[in-house]
């Protein structure tokens, strides 16, 4: 996937189930994913990431797929599914 991809794009073009009830505007928090290998190459979180997590009781350990971009390999898990 190019640079700048959304995790939950690629996740989606690769035909993998990803939940997303929102679609991709950042505020459902269920697209929540493990990140497990790569975190250095990501953006880090912003404060908007945080709230939503916080508001709809995400652990905050994890990202927001449609929030953040690809900028290198990236192994997740998604642990709403
Ligand atoms: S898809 Fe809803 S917050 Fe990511």
């Amino acid at each position: 996937m190019p640079a700048g991809t959304s995790v939950l794009e690629a996740a989606h073009a690769a035909n993998l189930p990803m939940a997303s009830a929102c679609g991709a505007e950042g505020i459902c928090a269920r697209c929540g994913v493990r990140i497990l290998q790569g975190a250095d190459s990501l953006p880090p979180e912003t404060s908007g990431e945080a709230d939503v997590k916080r508001r709809n009781r995400v652990d905050p350990e994890l990202r927001l797929a449609c929030r953040i971009t690809l900028g290198g390999d990236l192994v997740v898990s998604a642990p709403f599914w």
